[in-house]
């Protein structure tokens, strides 16, 4: 049985001021009238699959509870962490919670981001059905896609020789976050996938991954769990058990480590979303290049992406721009510095 894993624990902070650590992106419409994790749990209709597990803060459990009540009944668990420590430590409570339900069996786990677009759903459905039979022979199943920019904020995979299932490869090496000199060779020598950040394995070949590589994370996540508890809505795991794990993302804590990775070459018009620069990147644009939202008036504008909340905004005369304005604040950037708001959420968490 296939139970998808929904990992909401982000904070989006590359999208503020729109995203804020109390509502980061996931939670938000970005695009049409459902937010990024009622559309990460509605990509998953047609597919066969056990109730969703979703894997978040405790201070988002809520938010979580009342965006899953608005979509067509369905079965979910939520899961909640008392502190971030990254998506190993997530994924490793979803495995044991799964294991918890199935003692007996061996459970798939397909783990999503609950933040992402992806535009073709029958596609992404097809390189999940790809991957199942991979994942049930123990591989680490990661889904690839072909990469666009030398973007430094994703992992890269160099395919390998291929496999018996369509689009199918060994991973020859797994690089997380490269320098730009090395993403640059990546994207220009044609051998390598972006990481999507999206999973497919067993709930115990993942554990045993990590307790190769990562013991001390296995062992917390394993303390946490043995005192589980169920309330009506969430499960809770043992605050201060988690506390002590280490901090670590499965794509340095284990698909880095591993060589039983492999990849599914996927193209299912994926986007993390992961700055304005790239959601203006996937909006449709104007004449001038300009993707807008709400509110807004422009003349001679060029390749801007301007979005208003709840006042007017113009512009005249400007390009490359990224405008972003919300109830209590706003955001001018240079579209090509899109990856520095990270300097301005770093300063209001320092100044609090
Ligand atoms: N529950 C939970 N707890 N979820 C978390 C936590 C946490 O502590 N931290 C992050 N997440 C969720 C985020 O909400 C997101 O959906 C997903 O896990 C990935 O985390 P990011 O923080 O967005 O990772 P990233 O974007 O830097 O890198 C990952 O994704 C890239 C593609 O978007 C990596 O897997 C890269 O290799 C990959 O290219
Ligand atoms: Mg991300």
């Amino acid at each position: 049985s296939l139970y998808p894993i929904i990992l909401a624990g982000g904070t989006g902070s590359l999208l503020w001021p729109l995203s804020r650590a109390q509502h980061p992106k996931q939670f938000l419409c970005l695009d049409g009238q459902y937010t990024m994790l009622q559309d990460a749990v509605r990509r998953l209709d047609g597919l066969q699959h056990k109730a969703p597990i979703i894997v978040c803060n405790e201070q988002y459990r809520f938010i979580v509870a009342d965006q899953l009540l608005q979509l067509p009944s369905q079965a979910y668990d939520i899961l909640l962490e008392p502190a971030r420590r990254n998506t190993a430590p997530s994924i490793a409570l979803a495995a044991f919670d799964a294991l918890r339900r199935e003692p007996e069996g061996d459970p798939l786990l397909l783990v999503l981001a609950a933040d992402h677009v992806i535009r073709d759903t029958a596609a992404f459905q097809r390189s999940v059905q790809h991957a199942i039979p991979l994942a049930e022979a123990g591989r680490l199943v990661t889904f690839g896609t072909v990469p666009e920019r030398p973007e430094t904020g994703y992992g890269y995979i160099r395919r390998g020789k291929p496999l018996s299932e369509p689009d199918a490869f060994d991973v020859d090496r797994f690089v997380e976050k490269p320098d730009s000199t090395d993403a640059e060779a990546y994207v220009s020598s044609g051998d390598y996938y972006w990481n999507s950040g999206m999973f497919l394995f067993r709930a115990r070949r993942y554990l045993e991954a990590l307790q190769t590589h990562r013991p001390d994370i296995y062992e917390a996540c394993e303390t946490a769990m043995q005192s589980l508890t169920q309330g009506e809505d969430f499960e809770r795991v043992d605050s201060d058990a988690f506390k002590q794990c280490p901090a670590e993302s499965i794509d340095y804590a284990v698909m880095e480590q591993t060589s039983d990775a492999a990849v599914v070459a996927m193209d299912a018009g994926w986007s993390d979303v992961g700055s304005w620069d790239s959601l203006w990147d996937i909006k449709p644009h104007d004449a001038n290049g300009n993707a807008t939202h709400g509110d807004v008036i422009s003349f001679d504008t060029h390749d801007s992406y301007i979005r208003s909340e709840s006042a007017l905004v113009a512009t005249l005369g400007v390009k490359d721009l990224i405008v972003v304005q919300t109830k209590d604040a706003v955001l001018i950037a240079d579209r090509h510095h899109a990856q520095d708001v990270r300097k301005v959420v770093a300063e209001l968490e320092r100044t609090g």
